[in-house]
């Protein structure tokens, strides 16, 4: 039913471009099913940012290389601006982190915009929620929360629209969830508040989704959206926004003597937004297998795309399994949370739970057996109200990648029965 879109050769190819894909060269051998808690590596995204970083030319002057310097720079606010958000306008923020773009955003929409309540959801990584609490708090504005649809992991779009009216000055909802991979529909949403309020602002945290699916800020009527270049196979160190061209009119921090659409303050390091080109450089050429179209935005949404019809495949064995080997629907004493026949509209990650032991004493388990992934529980800061607005008290969060064959999840699906077994009462 979901069948995996990329050939032996394709595969073998993108597996050569990840770094420590299947190895920790202290540790030994490992399956890494943590990447929604930092992404396996592109090594080039990391090399040739190295290869610049030792360069100590500023790239505001006019010498060849503060020129190259400064390309790289432009070039990547342009290709993330058309090729990874499919805008013609608006522009690029960065920060140190992707939350770090959040509580700008919010901040800047919610001080400079009239209006008397906001809108978000109660499945929101707390840089959403928090910046937005926070600002409604210091504006006096109501905060009104939506509930997701506990058995389904979905936020209905009509119980968002239900929440919106006139005073509304921001709606603020997830892209996918980080702990159930249910991708919202940002779409419907934006077409359902519009009916209520023409020209409310609408923006998305997609830290979770960006590195497995497409995001298409004019179809989804999006006034921001960010992400984490170390969820996206890149490193840490930058967080990334786009915010439309209205939000920018509004009063951000900047020079004064600077254009509208400038959300830079300082010169941050150029050779992050290099790993940046690097990350999109692959995601296109990964689509360059599938289209003979030249156009960037194209080979970007192809690659992606293609990704995601990878990943669900990936997914499905992980659920179903095979012959030899139980999925994770199959094996007795493993519960798979939120779990949904239809996977067209989850991203690659689960949530699954072990009798007989804790969240905390499971992921030693795995660790001991060569498996690296993590729990998201109650106790923590994090996850404690997501977790709970799901009906949990906690998950192991299984979060493979693209490049990962199906070899590794029928080994993690063995180690998984072991310790099922194990532990069952
Ligand atoms: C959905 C989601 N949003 C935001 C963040 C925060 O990203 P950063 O660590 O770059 O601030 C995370 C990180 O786990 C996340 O999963």
């Amino acid at each position: 039913m979901y069948k995996p879109v990329f050939s032996e050769s394709l595969l073998n190819e993108i597996r050569s471009k990840f770094a420590y894909l299947n190895y920790d060269p202290t540790y030994g051998k490992r399956i890494f099913l943590d990447n929604a808690g930092g992404s396996l590596r592109l090594t080039e995204s990391i090399t040739d940012k190295v290869y610049w970083d030792l360069f100590p030319d500023c790239p505001l002057r006019y010498h060849k290389r503060a020129l190259d310097i400064n390309k790289i720079v432009t070039d990547s606010e342009k290709e993330l601006l058309t090729t990874v958000f499919g805008a013609s306008k608006g522009s690029i923020m960065t920060e140190i982190s992707a939350s770090s773009c959040f509580f700008k955003a919010t901040r800047t929409i919610v001080d400079g915009v009239k209006g008397k309540n906001v809108v978000t959801s109660n499945v929101e990584h707390p840089s959403a929620y928090d910046s937005l609490k926070i600002a409604a708090e210091r504006n006096n504005l109501e905060f009104r929360v939506v509930e997701v649809d506990k058995e389904t992991g979905f936020i209905n779009p009509q119980d968002v629209a239900d929440l919106v009216d006139e005073d509304t000055v921001v709606v603020s909802i997830i892209a996918a969830s980080n702990i159930s991979g249910n991708i919202m529909d940002l779409k419907k949403i934006n077409e359902l508040i519009r009916k209520k309020k023409k020209d409310v602002y609408f923006i998305s945290d997609a830290v979770q989704h960006m590195p497995h699916g497409l995001v298409d800020v004019v179809e989804e009527g999006l006034d921001f959206v960010n992400f984490a270049l170390y969820k996206f196979f890149g490193n840490r160190g930058l967080g990334i926004g786009y915010c439309s061209e209205r939000m920018s009119k509004l009063n951000h921090d900047k020079l004064i003597a600077k254009d509208d659409s400038e959300w830079m303050v300082g010169t941050p390091a150029p050779t992050l937004y290099l790993s940046t080109l690097k990350v999109i450089d692959y995601v296109c050429w990964i689509g360059s297998h599938f289209t003979e179209s030249k156009d960037r935005r194209t080979l970007y949404s192809q690659g992606i795309n293609k990704i995601a019809e990878q990943e669900r495949a990936l997914l499905y064995y992980a659920l179903e399994g095979d012959k030899t080997v139980p999925g994770l629907r199959h094996i007795d004493n493993v519960t798979v949370h939120i779990d949904t026949e239809d996977l067209t509209n989850r991203d690659l990650i689960m949530a699954i739970e072990i009798g007989g032991i804790s969240f905390e004493d499971v992921v030693e388990e795995y660790s001991k057996r060569g498996v690296t992934l993590f729990n998201r529980v109650n106790t923590s800061i994090y996850s404690k109200r997501i977790v709970e607005a799901l009906g949990l008290t906690g998950a192991i969060r299984v979060s493979p990648l693209h490049c990962q064959n199906f070899d590794e999840i029928r080994e993690f699906l063995i180690i998984t029965k072991e310790i099922a077994e194990k532990f069952k009462k």
